[in-house]
């Protein structure tokens, strides 16, 4: 209005005069719409970038994952929090405030031998004990996994998610994988590795026999194997989730440990999926068999053997009991801190996180987590070990 009234004022010559006073009062609220859209347009981009960061941004929690395409369940169980500020402060700021490393302590107690099954460890490896295990092989177990775990420097993790696993298993691992951690500062190995959290395996022993296609199988974890299969066990999150979440008797039943550690007589159905723990059960030792073929004469049979040998019973509970006494989390650490040691042996690379995978610390977990996990997380966690890992044993004298 008044440079308006001034240009009239003033005719063309004034316009040239005061051109500088001029410009500035027309540029002025032209330079203030423009700078409010850019603000407004860049605020509306951050908006846009920070929900396309939200809408990739996977978990452990289960964010932006589809449910495994091998064993499909139902997401909207769930109950995942969808705030894009949680998921992206959990996923991108969490670990930049580390705790300090914990000291490693002075070990001032000589290391117990392992139970004798972890020689199982041995076996299981045994694919790759010639061969080791290349990049190219060990990419080949990416498509029947849930997640990829890279370990580096004995003190930092990272996660590539690939499919949501059923409840909080994947959570619940993961924690276990920093506690392990935890409790060895600094002493576990780097490690590259592919892990399903789904109860059935999947690296058939026929198919991927050696002989037939020229290479070893894919390395593959998961909280079970059998016989016909190369799947490497691995502690369930049960261990540190400790509430019983799964028995619909799929494929295995994660409440196994439960029933042994009872102390009554465990008859045992076939124990065809072996958790790396059920390698410590030995037939009318510490369990009675029961044969599924022919199940409920099994059963009466066992049950009236156990009635009429009372007392050798009572001591096949108290076998197994003590091998559960045995296996206390003390010996799970270890277990799997000789199975990652014993597998980061086998890699012939240096392992390396690939772009797609994010840290995750304690405190990623525990922000991720709802009320009632992070109670249970926190029960669970570890302290620095005052002794080192069990001893394992050899591979030799090992006949099973
Ligand atoms: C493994 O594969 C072979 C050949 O395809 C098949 O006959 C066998 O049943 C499979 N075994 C298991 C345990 O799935
Ligand atoms: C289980 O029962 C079936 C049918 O009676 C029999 O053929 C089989 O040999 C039994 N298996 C064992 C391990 O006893």
């Amino acid at each position: 209005m008044t440079s308006a009234s001034a240009i009239r004022r003033g005719g063309l010559s004034s316009l040239l005069v005061f051109d500088r006073r001029l410009g500035s009062s027309y540029v002025l609220p032209f330079t203030l719409i423009t700078l409010f859209s850019a603000i407004l347009i860049f605020l509306l981009f951050v908006h846009m970038a920070i929900n396309n960061l939200k809408s990739r941004t996977r978990t452990v929690a289960g964010h932006n994952l589809e449910a495994t395409p091998w064993h499909p369940f139902n997401l909207d169980d769930r109950h995942l929090d969808a705030s894009a500020s949680r998921i992206l402060r959990c996923s991108y700021l969490s670990c930049l405030r580390r705790s300090p490393p914990s000291k490693i302590s002075q070990h001032s107690s000589p290391a117990p031998a392992c139970p004798a099954f972890f020689r199982s460890i041995h076996r299981d490896l045994e694919p790759w004990r010639r061969s080791r295990i290349s990049r190219s092989v060990l990419a080949e177990a990416r498509k029947y996994a849930a997640m990829r775990v890279v370990i580096l420097g004995g003190n930092r993790l990272y996660v590539d998610l690939y499919y949501s696993c059923v409840q909080s298993r994947a959570m619940f691992t993961v924690w276990g994988l920093l506690q392990l951690l935890r409790r060895y500062p600094g002493m576990v190995p780097d490690v590259d590795l592919f892990f399903d959290c789904m109860d059935r395996p999947a690296i058939n022993r026929t198919e991927y026999d050696l002989a037939g296609t020229g290479k070893p199988p894919p390395p593959l974890f998961r909280y079970c194997t059998t016989k016909d299969h190369f799947d490497i066990p691995f502690p369930d999150w049960s261990f540190w989730g400790c509430y019983k979440i799964y028995a619909e008797g799929f494929a295995w039943s994660v409440s196994l440990k439960y029933i042994i550690s009872c102390g009554s007589v465990s008859l045992i159905i076939d124990p065809q999926y072996e958790e790396f723990l059920s390698r410590g059960l030995i037939a009318s030792e510490n369990y009675l068999p029961i044969n599924i073929s022919n199940l409920c004469p099994s059963i009466m049979s066992a049950v009236d053997w156990g009635n009429n040998h009372p007392s050798m019973a009572e001591a096949i509970g108290i076998k197994g009991q003590q091998l559960m006494e045995d296996l206390s989390m003390d010996r799970v650490y270890d277990y799997m801190f000789h199975l990652i040691m014993e597998y980061s042996k086998l890699l012939d690379f240096k392992p390396a996180p690939p772009p797609s995978a994010l840290e995750v610390c304690m405190n990623t977990v525990l922000c991720l987590a709802d009320e009632k996990q992070r109670e249970l997380l926190e029960k669970s966690s570890s302290s620095p070990s005052s002794t080192t890992a069990c001893t394992l044993p050899t591979l030799e004298g090992y006949n099973d």
